[in-house]
């Protein structure tokens, strides 16, 4: 079915939040946004104290904040109340080991409520949260913790045993290590965090914290370098607020799952913090994806606001849209998705499968909140990404002459950029002065997507405009990946790209050129995998290798992966001037 345009009736978005587009976005203000959270006495403000703990002191704290369904459909159910007080502990267990305000909490966990917990109660204490994706192996997990000068982690035994352990007495920094499903007593240097959570009082006075202090760090990653730190504040809290309100419409009697982890920023910005501001109720499944489980969560939690991803989409879309007809779906008003483009294709299947199709948004680890977006009183296009929020300027530009200039006409593709100074903006990459301020020019804020916006002021996304991978919706800098083959002692060179995938938009493939003495076989080509795999974890690691003599470079020995990628995919070279010759 080609659809250009799903158009909305009024019944179709009746009490949404934003009911207008043009009128909301003229007369928005952040100042008015921020109006609608209580802050802290004396002008502070703390994203705990928002998400948390005004719902209990303004008499909410009945009302179901998080209901967690463990793998083995267990169910423990946690009221605003409830994580007041285990979010006071925990900043109690922190506040007593001495983790004081701005220092870095880590966690290394799958979806387990001591994550929601952690990250609540680290914010709490007015220290700064750190989380990490539990499938990172060793390596993402080493270089992340020491660019944040890590003081504390808290993981499993089992992850800290395999991931951590081994080269815990490189980081200086790191003083305590929380453990979780500890077997017995725990490893040398580490502590319970069950029992020290069972001493620890139930009452805590959140850390007067000032809306420019930091609060949480994401990484993120790049073409070149070490991954990027992105350093953001409890102001971001005003636009997680407001953008849970705009472009998911959450309610406060909304039942809203989020299925991305909070090892990525949408897990934490809206897997945690916006639901809650929002006083839902979330939904948090710490299982993997399985058609079958998500229909009947969907249909058994009643669920009314659902975000999720591309990826996951097109593997319903795989299942068939037979199976939703299966499950009562009806109490569910609300689809989004995000992270990476979604196909006309599963917009249109959404229609199909659910009467009502996925509204695709788009945002980056730097602005912290959704940007653009489709919204329930607006007509969707299917395969555009949406308008900009209210309260963010979006452009497209391009350098001429080495100005940033804005490109007016429709449909002209140019780079994305947004103007700086909405609440959740990135302040910093940590410790990167010089890679943050490349991203500013001519009072933009470039977001390195190439994108084209049409006649309506919708924006159509077109691809990147640097080496970055996005797999299964999450972003993998090349440069890491290619680090850890370096360290095989076969591999002489390597460049890393990411190929087409129908399933995850794109999988990470390697080509290594060999030392002299070193065969290129298949044994070989199994223990470089298994070699990545060990390191960098199944969310990094290249899922393909391939054997190359010679990879192209430039002149000056920058391997290029355009190149790479456009010789594998049969397409047009393009410009090779900077090609050394010998190679072409
Ligand atoms: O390239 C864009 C892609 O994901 C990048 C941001 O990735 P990350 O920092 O991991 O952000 C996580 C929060 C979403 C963007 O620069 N991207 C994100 N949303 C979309 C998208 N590409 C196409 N369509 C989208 N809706």
């Amino acid at each position: 079915m080609a659809l250009d345009r799903i158009r909305k009736r009024p019944e179709d978005h009746a009490g949404a939040n934003l009911d207008d587009y043009e009128r909301c976005a003229a007369s928005f203000s952040w100042t008015q946004a921020r109006s609608l959270l209580d802050g802290l006495p004396g002008g502070g403000l703390n994203i705990a104290h928002e998400a948390v703990d005004r719902h209990v002191q303004a008499g909410r704290g009945g009302k179901l904040a998080l209901r967690w369904i463990g793998r083995d459909d267990q169910i423990r159910d946690f009221s605003y109340a409830d994580l007041a007080a285990q979010t006071s502990r925990f900043a109690n267990v922190l506040a007593q080991f001495g983790v004081g305000k701005g220092e870095r909490v880590y966690s290394l966990l799958g979806r387990s409520p001591e994550l929601y917990i952690a990250a609540l109660g680290t914010l709490k204490n007015g220290s700064v949260f750190s989380p990490l994706f539990s499938a990172f192996g060793p390596e993402p997990i080493k270089a992340r913790m020491s660019i944040g000068g890590a003081k504390v982690l808290i993981t499993s035994e089992a992850f800290y045993l395999r991931k951590v352990e081994p080269w815990r007495k490189e980081l200086d920094s790191l003083a305590l290590v929380l453990l979780t499903e500890c077997s017995g007593n725990p490893p040398t240097a580490t502590v319970d965090l069950a029992a020290v959570m069972t001493a620890a009082s139930e009452t805590f006075e959140t850390v007067r914290t000032e809306p420019e202090d930091m609060a949480l760090v994401h990484f993120t990653s790049g073409t070149t370098g070490r991954p990027k730190g992105a350093v953001h504040v409890h102001e971001a809290v005003v636009a997680h607020h407001i953008t849970g309100r705009f472009a998911l419409d959450l309610h406060a009697d909304d039942i809203f799952w989020c299925t991305a982890d909070p090892g990525w920023i949408t897990g934490t910005s809206y897997g945690i913090v916006s639901p809650l501001t929002n006083g839902a109720t979330m939904i948090v499944d710490q299982a993997e994806f399985d058609a079958e489980r998500w229909y009947r969560i969907l249909q058994d939690q009643k669920v009314t606001v659902w975000y999720t991803a591309p990826t996951a989409i097109r593997m319903l879309m795989k299942a068939g849209a037979q199976i939703p007809k299966r499950f009562d779906l009806s109490r569910l008003r609300f689809i989004s998705s995000v992270g990476e483009p979604l196909n006309p294709e599963a917009v249109v299947w959404g229609v199909e499968a659910f009467g009502k199709p996925i509204h695709d948004n788009w945002w980056q680890t730097e602005t912290g909140g959704i940007m653009i977006s489709n919204y329930p009183a607006m007509d969707v296009k299917p395969g555009s990404m949406g308008r900009p929020l209210p309260g963010i300027t979006a452009g497209i530009v391009e350098r001429r002459n080495g100005e940033i200039c804005e490109i007016d006409k429709p449909m002209a593709m140019g780079e994305l950029a947004l103007r700086p100074g909405w609440p959740s903006m990135m302040r910093a990459y940590l410790h990167e002065e010089e890679r943050y301020r490349k991203c500013f020019a001519g009072g933009w804020y470039l977001t390195g997507d190439l994108a084209m916006r049409d006649a309506d002021g919708y924006y159509w996304f077109v691809g990147r405009s640097d080496d970055v991978i996005k797999s299964a919706g999450h972003l993998v800098g090349p440069f890491e990946v290619e680090s850890a083959l370096m360290e095989h002692p076969a591999v002489a060179e390597v460049g890393v790209i990411g190929l087409p995938d129908p399933a995850a938009g794109e999988m990470v493939k390697a080509y290594v050129a060999l030392k002299e003495g070193f065969e290129a076989n298949e044994l070989l080509r199994k223990e470089l995998l298994g070699h990545a795999r060990k390191r960098l974890g199944p969310a990094v690691a290249p899922k393909d290798i391939a054997f190359r003599q010679n990879l192209p470079k430039t002149r000056s020995g920058k391997i290029m992966r355009r190149l790479l990628k456009a010789r594998e995919l049969g397409l047009p070279e393009g410009d090779i001037s900077t090609l050394e010759s010998e190679e072409r």
